[in-house]
């Protein structure tokens, strides 16, 4: 996966990390045929903006790419589609970049290399970065795992439903001698697990419940959820064809979950790790589930459906409800949930919500620190007003249209029991056009910032 490094120092073209003033020093100390040769171009730096240097032989010798600062590190991921054929390091001998924002530069390379190709026979690229082998394994663990959750989210629906995303996550067992579980259809009925089964039920392909299970049993217990929804429809209350039209992605939220899980399998943490995940379809058929139906949940809590397309937090209630039952030190999940987080917070940044204030505290720390972008956003109990309902313990949409992001998250939270940390992120899952590291499509959202946080905090 990881073609985009070299660990072998071989004759590597010098990316050198430019604003006008360390331009205006570097031009010091060149010839004249190179000094000629950047004004010629009219090159000022800009960031962003790339100058190819030649010596007198015409050879590539160094290339010079505008930055806004040291810690402007997306800059880096533009590179590996713009540059020509050819093995390059970051060149750092100034020290102008500390040890983390030189890694980040080289992780923007990496998420900048990445094409899903799975569909067509696009030419692979054949530009390569040194990296120093000591950082080897962290970064190919960043990059293979942020790459796994954008092939899962850029799979068409057709190719990604619950059984394959299934598959996906016994791939991932296997790599790591974790052991898989899946519970199936009927399954769900006899458990009940109705949130899932009932959601999934109008779906020509079975609903699931995907059960991961890796590490020590007496080692902290982490648990990770993510939403499945390998293609929502809307249900009955289906979707316009515009709002339909990315949903493929609603699964986003358990490739993040999977991904998430990889990351600490391949880094050995010293935890015990469970992954839950709710795959379902919600599909368009007469054995769908109706607007106005009751569905007794896993916790054994009644969800009157007011809305079909407010899904989410019927199928990952059941999960969540799973997850209390070892009591885990820290529970974790990740949803591609409302439509209003993405009012909120537009397109980049992860909605976070939490019953622990400390924990949460952690995580915007170390989301500052990773420059992964996270804001917290309240569970605000006057708002569970709104998820009343006349005939059962709870509804599945708040009756309001405002503050969708923190009703959906007050739904989940009833499942949740006080004295576990819990968090939940609703996140897009993916990127809206290209820019420089973070290309079209599938994206991790969130991820760096916890897995930070949790090597932080668990290693030993
Ligand atoms: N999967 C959607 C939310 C979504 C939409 C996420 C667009 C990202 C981009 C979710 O299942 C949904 O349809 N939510 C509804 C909830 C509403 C019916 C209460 C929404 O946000 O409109
Ligand atoms: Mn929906
Ligand atoms: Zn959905």
């Amino acid at each position: 996966m990881t073609v985009c490094y070299t660990t072998e120092n071989q004759k590597n073209i010098p990316i050198l990390a430019m604003t006008a003033e360390r331009l205006e020093k570097w031009l010091e100390n060149q010839s004249e045929h190179t000094g000629n040769w950047i004004e010629a171009c009219g090159y000022s730096a800009k960031a962003g903006k790339i100058c190819l240097v030649a010596n007198v032989a015409g050879e590539l010798e160094v290339v010079l790419l505008g930055v806004k600062s040291a810690d402007d590190f997306w800059a880096f991921g533009a590179l590996p589609k713009t540059l020509p054929k050819n093995t390059y390091h970051i060149d750092n001998a100034d020290g102008y970049f500390s040890k983390e924002q030189l890694s980040r530069a080289q992780l923007a390379w990496g998420l900048g290399s990445y094409q899903f190709n799975a569909y067509r026979n696009n030419e692979a690229l054949e530009t390569c970065l040194f990296v120093e082998e000591s950082n080897e394994a962290s970064l190919f663990n960043l990059i293979d795992s942020i790459y796994l959750i954008r092939d899962l989210i850029n799979t068409p629906a057709d190719d990604m439903g619950p059984a394959e995303l299934a598959e996906a996550v016994s791939a991932v067992a296997e790599e790591n001698e974790a052991h898989v579980s899946v519970r199936v259809g009927e399954e769900l009925l006899q458990q009940g697990l109705l949130g899932i089964y009932t959601v999934g039920r109008g779906a020509s392909r079975e609903p699931r419940l995907i059960d991961l299970q890796w590490g020590d049993e007496e080692a902290p217990k982490i648990t990770l959820v993510g939403k499945g929804v390998c293609f929502d429809s809307g249900g009955l209350d289906m979707k316009t064809a515009a709002g339909m039209r990315q949903m493929k992605k609603d699964m986003g939220g358990a490739a993040h979950a999977l991904g998430l899980a990889r990351l600490i399998m391949q880094a050995k943490l010293p935890v015990r790790l469970r992954l839950l995940i709710s795959a379902v379809e919600n599909s368009v058929d007469g054995a769908s589930y109706h607007p106005g139906d009751v569905i007794i949940t896993r916790a054994g809590i009644s969800v009157e459906i007011d809305n079909t397309d407010a899904e989410g937090r019927v199928v990952m209630c059941d999960a969540l409800t799973e997850a209390m039952d070892d009591q885990p030190e820290y529970l974790i999940d990740f949803a591609t949930l409302t439509g209003a987080a993405r009012v909120a917070l537009g397109t980049d940044i992860a909605a976070m919500f939490s019953n622990n204030e400390e924990f949460a505290e952690e995580i915007l720390a170390s989301s500052r620190d990773q420059e992964d972008p996270i804001w917290q956003l309240p569970l605000y109990q006057p708002y569970k007003e709104f998820l009343k309902s006349d005939i059962a313990d709870i509804s599945n949409c708040s009756r309001v249209g405002y503050g969708g992001a923190i009703t959906a998250a007050l739904y989940l939270q009833r499942f949740v029991s006080e004295e576990t940390r819990w968090m939940h992120f609703d996140i897009l899952a993916s990127n809206i056009e290209n820019r420089p590291g973070r290309p079209k499509g599938g994206e991790a959202q969130a991820i760096r910032a916890v897995f930070k946080f949790l090597q932080d905090k668990f290693s030993v």
